[in-house]
């Protein structure tokens, strides 16, 4: 729980069951307007369902999400959706892919003014016309990318964005992620099983874990960027999320309750 003034996004989920099975209780989150933050936590805890509860997608659970102070409740173009694997329409050109919700394709598509612009920001400058078969794991999900802000959302969320692609792939990804995230002032909440990953993108760094209720320290990422992976700070840090996961992963195996337990700032 936090006492900052007007967090853009504000979650609350008191309760979230899958038929009578409790995963999420009591989570409290808060992010500030162009804050990056990382989910991470043990397999099962509830972390793509929360994102799935943040992103509209999933209505059955008790609590709330305030986008700017207003209720969410379903899909908003407010919140863009970026999942593990690109989710690319096969038989649509990259430019119609990235546009699609305008519902025209075709060269309408291709010269779109702000098609242009996001390929050019991901790096696929000249691949308007390409057909996703012809693209790399890594290319593709830079598509997915540009799809995901082309409606100029205020909030992005990330579900393990990266895990599909190879460990060089993944270091320039990450890279332009923070690139487009604050080019365009986008706040951002990244789930990711990462922690370096989680460590080198993130404002703040939170664990879900088990236990209903239970607070603790945070974990900041105070470093500038661009960053150096090699910094003493995210070593600290590192190793804090490292203590901080270890109590969660052995709370899991008793309650069936995960909360939220690590909020940083
Ligand atoms: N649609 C669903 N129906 C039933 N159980 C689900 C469903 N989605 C997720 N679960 C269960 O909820 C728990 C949390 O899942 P999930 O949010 O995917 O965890 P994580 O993303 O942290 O690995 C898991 O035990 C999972 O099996
Ligand atoms: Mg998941």
């Amino acid at each position: 729980m936090t006492t900052r003034p007007s967090p853009l996004l504000d979650v609350v989920v008191h309760d979230k069951r899958f038929r009578r099975r409790k995963v999420l209780q009591d989570v409290h989150l808060d992010i500030a307007p162009a804050e990056i933050v990382g989910l991470v936590g043990p397999s099962g805890c509830g972390k793509s369902t929360l994102l799935r509860i943040v992103a509209g997608l999933d209505t059955r659970y008790r609590g709330e999400v305030l986008l700017d102070g207003h209720p969410l409740r379903g899909l908003t173009r407010d919140i863009g959706f970026i999942f593990q694997e690109p989710r690319l329409f096969p038989w649509l050109t990259v430019s119609e892919n990235v546009a699609f919700e305008l519902g025209r394709g075709g060269d309408h598509a291709h010269h779109h003014p702000r098609v242009v612009q996001l390929l050019a920001e991901v790096g696929l400058a000249g691949y308007e016309r390409a057909l996703p078969k012809t693209l790399s794991g890594g290319q593709a999900q830079r598509v997915a990318i540009a799809r995901g802000l082309f409606r100029e959302p205020r909030v992005l969320l990330l579900d393990e964005p990266f895990s599909a692609v190879d460990p060089l792939t993944r270091v320039r990804l990450q890279e332009l992620l923070i690139d487009v995230a604050i080019r365009h002032a986008v706040t951002v909440l990244l789930v990711t099983h990462d922690i370096d990953e989680a460590l080198f993108l993130s404002d703040r760094v939170l664990v879900l874990g088990a236990v209903p209720g239970l607070s603790i320290e945070p974990i900041t990422v105070a470093l500038q960027r661009p960053r150096d992976r090699d910094s003493s700070t995210l070593l600290v840090a590192r190793r804090r999320v490292l203590e901080t996961l270890g109590r969660a992963s052995a709370r899991l195996d008793t309650p069936p309750h995960r909360t939220l337990l690590s909020a940083t700032h």
